[in-house]
Formats: structure tokens, C-alpha cells, sequence
């Protein structure tokens, strides 16, 4: 009877052939951030049609859609990734970033600031290694040059410098609320400060589907505001922060690492999947679990399902994101809590909420 669950799906039984969706993040809405949200929403948009580009060519495959979609956020500045990376307490940036493919193969690094393009070179790990992840400069930088994958030092851009500065002036006013075991480590690190790290996170990661139904989940971060120097988050964990697998789905999240692993989020959604349920009801299921026992505010995700149905879900007031499939004449993008959201259900082709 389980047979069922566990085979690749029959093309008239697909509803898309081929799509992305794409994520920047899940949060709380920041007051003052509103003349940012135009420019959020077409990088989003951005992103999503570069990904949708490579999927249309004949070919084009889920990995590369995937790793172009992220690459365009990466460099946007505009997100906690690439060039928008968040800051350490110590004021350094490190990403975490992984990739994986609906045939299991996986790559991922943590810990890392030597590549401007952090999962670029998650993917190398996957193709150039017998490894799964790869943590830490020095060894990446051997990595890196033994297989010839430039190595470009990650730096904090402009405005990242400025709110590092703004978030450590601030710390003694507040109370700790994300990571009260950090408290009195905090002060060993910032001598006689208070630190209350923010609760941003703008993660980015992609999910996508080719026309040979083969999957792909990636994602990328500059990690917590303020985090500990040496910290790892889920985005570099497979099965926290992605999971791909073509004969279930493919889950990219974003939100509080530490969360994320407690529950293992996107294999979680991935399970669910394969067991038969649509993509949009495996995330809410998988975002009730963290609820549940987590409470709210804590993560979102994004997927899609072996049969090409969209999800998306959080507990958060914010789920950025923007997505396009074949049947679309061009992206959809949601960034605001009120924002229309037509891939609140799954969608199938000629679906009328999607003629916008
Ligand atoms: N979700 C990204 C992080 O917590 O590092």
C-alpha cells in the first residue's frame, strides 16, 4: 500500500511543468523599513524570473535555477546574504549555505567568508567533494584553490557596518530576549554591554522544479545579528534548512536557525509530501509542529511538491517571496502580511487566481 507514496509521479498528474518560488526571509515587520519594501519586491521578482529563465530553456535544470535565483539575492545587499550579510558580535560576517537535489545529492558550507557567492560554492562541495558540509575559512580556502574556485572575501557592505554599530549602541537599553543562555557569554565578548540582538532575519533560499521533474531546494545566510563567532545555523544543516528529494518535494526555510534544527523544518514538510500531502498543507503542518512547540515568530517556508503544487507558510508577521511557473506570465511577489497571496493553495495550470 505504501508502494504508492514512493513513485515519481505520472506527467497528467502534474499541475506545472516546470517552476520557482523564491524566499527573503520571514520576520517581523520593521517599522521604517516601508521605502525598502519597493526594492525588496523587485529583487524578489528578480531573482524568481532568473531562476524561471533557465528553467524555460530546453534543459534548464532545477539546480541551476535554483543556484542563479540565489546568487541574484546574494548580491542584491538587500538581504541577510551575500553582500547583505548580518554581522557577528565580534563584527565579522560568516555564511552558511546549502543546496541539494531531488536525487540526494547535497553540498553545503558553515561558517565561511571567503566566497561572495556562499552557495556557489555549497554546490562546488557537492560536486567536487565526497562531502556533505564543509566548515570554516581555512579549510575552505584549500578547498577552494585545490579545485580552482576563486576566493573572494565576503565584506559587510555599508549599510550592514551602520546597523552593526546602531545594534551595539543600543544593546544596554534592552532587555535579552532571542538568547538569554548567551547573556553573561555576550558580556565576555562586549565588556559591560547588555546586548538584545534584533530579531531580522532575511535569509534567502529557492525551491524549484524542471521540466524533467527534477527538484532542487537551496539557501543561503549571513546567519543571526550579532550571532557568536564559530555559530552554524540550519542553513547549512540538510534537512533543517532544505531538504530535496523527487519522490516528495523540496522545502527551503528561513527564520530562527536554532528553531529550524529543533524540528528539522524542511524534512519535515518533505515527509509529509511524500505521504500525499500537497505541498501548501505539508508546510502548514510542518509550521504548526514548530508552533507548537517553538511558538510563534519563529520560521517560514516555501515548497514544492513531486506533482508541481506550490507551498508557503510561517508563523511569522512576514514571509518574503516571489514565484513563477509556466503557466504565469510573470513572477508574483508577496513581501507585506497583506499582500495577496495566491500560493496560500496549491495552484494548478489555468488556475484563475493566477491570471494577475
Ligand atoms: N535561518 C538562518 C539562520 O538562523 O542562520
Amino acid at each position: 500500500m505504501l508502494d504508492s507514496f514512493f513513485q515519481v509521479p505520472k506527467m497528467a498528474n502534474r499541475t506545472t511543468d516546470y517552476g520557482i518560488i523564491v524566499h527573503g526571509g520571514a520576520g517581523s515587520f520593521v517599522p521604517g523599513v516601508g521605502s525598502e519594501i519597493a526594492k525588496r519586491k523587485s529583487v524578489l521578482a528578480k531573482s524568481a524570473e532568473a531562476g524561471y529563465r533557465i528553467l524555460k530553456k530546453r534543459g534548464g535544470s532545477s539546480l541551476d535555477a535554483v543556484e542563479e535565483a540565489i546568487r541574484v539575492l546574494e548580491d542584491s545587499e538587500v538581504f541577510n546574504a551575500g553582500s547583505g550579510s548580518s554581522l557577528s558580535l565580534e563584527g565579522t560576517v560568516t555564511a552558511d549555505a546549502s543546496i541539494m537535489a531531488g536525487n540526494l545529492s547535497c553540498g553545503a558550507i558553515g561558517n565561511v567568508s571567503v566566497s561572495k557567492n556562499p552557495i556557489s560554492l555549497a554546490r562546488k562541495v557537492m560536486e567536487r567533494s565526497d562531502h556533505i558540509l564543509l566548515v570554516g575559512d581555512k579549510d575552505l580556502i584549500k578547498f577552494s584553490k585545490a579545485i580552482g574556485y576563486p576566493v573572494e572575501p565576503l565584506s559587510p557592505s555599508a549599510l550592514r557596518v551602520l546597523q552593526y554599530r546602531r545594534n551595539l549602541s543600543t544593546m544596554e537599553k534592552g532587555k535579552v530576549r532571542a538568547w538569554p543562555k548567551n547573556y553573561k557569554l555576550l558580556r565576555e565578548y562586549l565588556e559591560g554591554s547588555s546586548p538584545r540582538p534584533p530579531e531580522q532575519a532575511d535569509t534567502v533560499g529557492a525551491v524549484a522544479i524542471d521540466s524533467t521533474f527534477n527538484l532542487c531546494a537551496g539557501v543561503s545566510t549571513g546567519g543571526r545579528w550579532l550571532k557568536l563567532p564559530g555559530r552554524v545555523g540550519d542553513s547549512a544543516l540538510i534537512g533543517a534548512g532544505i531538504y530535496a528529494d523527487n519522490l516528495s518535494g523540496a522545502a527551503s526555510a528561513t527564520g530562527a536557525g536554532e528553531e529550524i534544527i529543533r524540528v528539522s523544518l524542511c524534512k519535515s514538510v518533505c515527509d509529509f509530501m511524500r505521504f500525499g500531502v500537497d505541498a501548501q498543507s505539508a508546510c502548514d503542518a510542518a509550521i504548526k509542529i514548530l508552533t507548537d512547540r517553538r511558538g510563534v515568530g519563529t520560521a517560514g517556508v516555501v515548497a514544492i511538491d513531486k506533482y508541481g503544487r506550490f507551498g508557503a507558510s510561517r508563523n511569522t508577521e512576514m514571509l518574503q517571496r516571489a514565484f513563477r511557473f509556466n503557466s504565469m506570465s510573470k513572477s508574483h511577489v508577496a513581501v507585506l502580511p497583506a499582500d495577496k497571496d495566491p500560493s496560500r493553495e496549491p495552484p494548478y495550470l489555468g488556475d484563475p487566481r493566477l491570471k494577475f
